[in-house]
C-alpha cells in the first residue's frame, strides 16, 4: 500500500482530513522544506523504488506517476512524486498533468542507455516527457542525467563520434539519440531548481507549449559533443528563463520556429559557455519569432554569441539584446561558428528556401571581446532592417592559432566563404544605427584584421555612426 502525503500547516488539517481519509491511509506531515501548502505528495519508495542506480526502477516511478494522476483528477491538486537521495535508473518517464517530480538535492534520475529504454517512435525519446499536459514541473534541487557519455563512440577533442540509433529507421546520421526532458503541447510547466547533466543529444526541449517557467536551471553538457543543445524553444509561447548556467557542446539557448511561430520569450540572468551559439535562433525558421528580450547575460569562450540564422522564410521581430558580456573565439570548423560574437543572416538554405527577414534589433550596452567581428548579412529577397547597436565596447585580438578570413553561412546557404575580416561585416541592409560604439583593435603580430566597417552601397542603405570609435591598443 502506498502513502499519500499530505504537507500543510496545521492550521487547514481538519479540513483537508475529511476529504481524504475514506480513500487511503494517509499520513499527514509538518512539512520542513516545502513552504507551500495545499499540494499532494507520493514518495517513489513507496511503490518499491531501489535508489540504487543499477537496476531499473522505472516500474515503481511509473505507477507513482499514476497514482499522483489519479489523485489530482480526484482531489484537484498538484501532486508532487518525490524522489528522495538516491539514484533511479529508468526507461522514459511520461508526465501527466498536475504531476511535479519533486527530487531531491541528493537525488539523481538516471536516463536508461539502451533503444529498448525508449518509446518506438523517434519523436518521443526522452528521458522525462510530458505530452498534451498541464500544470506539469521538475523541481527539488535534483539532477537528471541522460548518461550521455555512454552515447559517444569515441571521444574527440575537436569533435566526439556518437552512437546513432538509426538502425531503427527512424532517423539518420547522427542526430539519431534521445533527448533528455521534452514538453510537447503543454501549458503551464515549470521547471525549476534542477540540474540537467550530460543528455545524449538536445537536453530540454518545448513543443508547441505555452507558459513555461524556467529557473535556476543548471545545464551541463560534453563541450565536444554535437547536438548537446541546452534549452530548445520550438514553436511555443510566453517562455520565461532565468538565473540559467548552461555550459554545453551545442546551442545554448535556442528558439526554433518548424510548425508554429514563438512569441513572448525572455531569457535574463544567464551564464553561457558553448562550442556553438550561446543565443540561437533557427536554423529551423519557417515561422515568426516576436518579441524576445535578453538581458543581463555573459557568455564565455564561445564560437558565436548572439546568433539569428533565418534560413527558412520565417521573420524576426522586435528583440532587444541588452547587458551582454561576451567572448567569442575560434574552435574546430566543424562547429557552426567562427568567433562571431553577433550573427544576423537571412541567408535561404537553399534554392527551394523562401528568404526570411528580420527587423527591429536593439543591442543596448554590449561589451564584447571576440577573434572575428560582427556579421550582419541579409539576402536579396530578405534585407534586415531597422538595426540599432547602442552603447559597445567591442575588442578585436585573436588567442587561438585556428585559421581566420572565413565567412559562415552554414547551414546551407553558401557555407563558407573566403572574405577579409572586418569589425562589422554588412550586407543587405536598409537602416543601421551605431551609436557609443567603440572598436579596439590588438596591435599584436597575429593580427590580420581588414576594414573595420565593411560593405557596399549597393546592398546597405541608409546607415548612421554617432560617437563611433576605431582604434589600436598594444596588448
Ligand atoms: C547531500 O549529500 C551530502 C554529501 O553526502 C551531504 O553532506 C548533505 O547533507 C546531503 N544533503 C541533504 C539535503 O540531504
Ligand atoms: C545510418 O544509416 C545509414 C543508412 O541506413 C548508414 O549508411 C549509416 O552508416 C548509419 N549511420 C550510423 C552512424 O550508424
Ligand atoms: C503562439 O501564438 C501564436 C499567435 O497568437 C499562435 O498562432 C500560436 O498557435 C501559439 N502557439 C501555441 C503553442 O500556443
Ligand atoms: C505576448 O505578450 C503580450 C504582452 O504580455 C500579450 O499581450 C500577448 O498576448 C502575448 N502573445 C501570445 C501569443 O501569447
Ligand atoms: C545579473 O545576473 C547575475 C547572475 O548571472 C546576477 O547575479 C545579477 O544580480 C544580475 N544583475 C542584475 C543587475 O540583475
Ligand atoms: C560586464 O562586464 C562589466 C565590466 O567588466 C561589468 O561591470 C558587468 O557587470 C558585466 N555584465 C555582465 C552581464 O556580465
Ligand atoms: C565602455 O567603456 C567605457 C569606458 O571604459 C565605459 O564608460 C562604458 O560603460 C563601457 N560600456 C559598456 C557597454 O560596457
Ligand atoms: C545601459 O546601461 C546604462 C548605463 O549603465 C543604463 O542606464 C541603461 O539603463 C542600460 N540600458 C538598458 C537597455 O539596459
Ligand atoms: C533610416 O533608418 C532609420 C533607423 O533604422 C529609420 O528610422 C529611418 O526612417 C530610415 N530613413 C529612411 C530615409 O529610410
Amino acid at each position: 500500500m502506498f502513502q499519500l502525503q499530505f504537507l500543510v500547516s496545521t492550521v487547514t488539517l481538519s479540513f483537508i482530513t475529511q476529504s481524504y481519509s475514506s480513500m487511503v491511509q494517509l499520513s499527514i506531515l509538518q512539512s520542513h522544506y516545502h513552504p507551500k501548502p495545499y499540494f499532494l505528495s507520493i514518495s517513489v519508495i513507496g511503490f518499491g523504488a531501489a535508489g540504487g542506480g543499477v537496476e531499473y526502477d522505472t516500474v515503481p516511478i511509473r505507477k507513482a506517476i499514476n497514482a499522483c494522476s489519479a489523485a489530482v483528477s480526484k482531489y484537484r491538486r498538484q501532486c508532487h512524486v518525490i524522489f528522495p537521495p538516491g539514484k533511479y535508473l529508468t526507461a522514459t518517464i511520461l508526465l501527466k498533468s498536475g504531476v511535479v517530480l519533486d527530487i531531491h538535492r541528493n537525488a539523481t534520475i538516471l536516463g536508461g542507455p539502451k533503444l529498448e529504454d525508449y518509446p518506438k517512435e523517434q519523436s518521443r525519446w526522452y528521458v522525462i516527457l510530458a505530452e498534451d499536459a498541464v500544470d506539469v514541473g521538475i523541481i527539488g534541487g535534483g539532477e537528471i542525467n541522460g548518461q550521455g557519455l555512454k552515447f559517444v563512440q569515441r571521444l574527440d577533442e575537436k569533435k566526439n563520434v556518437m552512437v546513432s540509433w538509426n538502425r531503427t529507421g527512424a532517423c539518420l546520421g547522427d542526430e539519431c539519440r534521445p533527448r533528455l526532458v521534452g514538453f510537447i503541447r503543454c501549458r503551464n510547466i515549470k521547471v525549476s531548481d534542477v540540474r540537467l547533466i550530460e543528455p545524449a543529444y538536445w537536453c530540454l526541449h518545448l513543443v508547441r507549449s505555452d507558459k513555461t517557467s524556467i529557473r535556476d536551471v543548471t545545464i551541463y553538457g560534453n563541450f565536444n559533443s554535437p547536438n548537446n543543445d541546452g534549452i530548445d524553444i520550438e514553436d511555443s509561447n510566453n517562455t520565461v528563463i532565468t538565473r540559467c548556467n548552461i555550459n554545453t557542446g551545442d546551442d545554448a539557448i535556442c528558439p526554433k520556429s518548424s510548425t508554429g511561430p514563438v512569441y513572448n520569450l525572455s531569457a535574463t540572468d544567464c551564464w553561457i559557455r558553448t562550442k556553438s551559439s550561446a543565443i540561437k535562433l533557427g536554423s529551423a525558421s519557417f515561422y515568426a519569432f516576436k518579441n524576445f528580450l535578453f538581458d543581463n547575460i555573459t557568455i564565455v569562450e564561445s564560437h558565436r554569441g548572439l546568433a539569428l540564422q533565418i534560413r527558412d522564410g520565417g521573420y524576426v521581430s522586435d528583440m532587444t539584446f541588452s547587458n551582454i558580456n561576451i567572448s567569442t573565439r575560434y574552435y574546430h570548423p566543424s562547429w557552426w561558428g567562427r568567433a562571431e560574437p553577433i550573427y544576423v543572416t537571412t541567408c535561404p538554405r537553399d534554392a527551394s528556401s523562401k528568404a526570411g527577414s528580420i527587423s527591429n534589433l536593439r543591442f543596448v550596452n554590449i561589451t564584447a571581446t571576440s577573434e572575428n567581428g560582427i556579421f550582419l548579412s541579409g539576402s536579396g529577397g530578405g534585407v534586415l532592417s531597422n538595426l540599432k547597436f547602442i552603447n559597445m565596447n567591442l575588442t578585436y585580438k585573436r588567442w587561438t592559432k585556428f585559421t581566420d578570413g572565413l565567412v559562415d553561412y552554414r547551414p546551407g546557404c553558401q557555407e563558407l566563404v573566403k572574405h577579409q575580416t572586418a569589425g562589422f561585416m554588412m550586407e543587405h541592409i536598409d537602416g543601421l544605427v551605431v551609436e557609443n560604439v567603440v572598436m579596439k583593435w590588438s596591435n599584436d603580430e597575429s593580427m590580420r584584421w581588414n576594414n573595420p566597417l565593411d560593405f557596399r552601397p549597393s546592398t546597405v542603405n541608409n546607415i548612421s555612426l554617432l560617437n563611433f570609435y576605431s582604434r589600436s591598443y598594444q596588448q
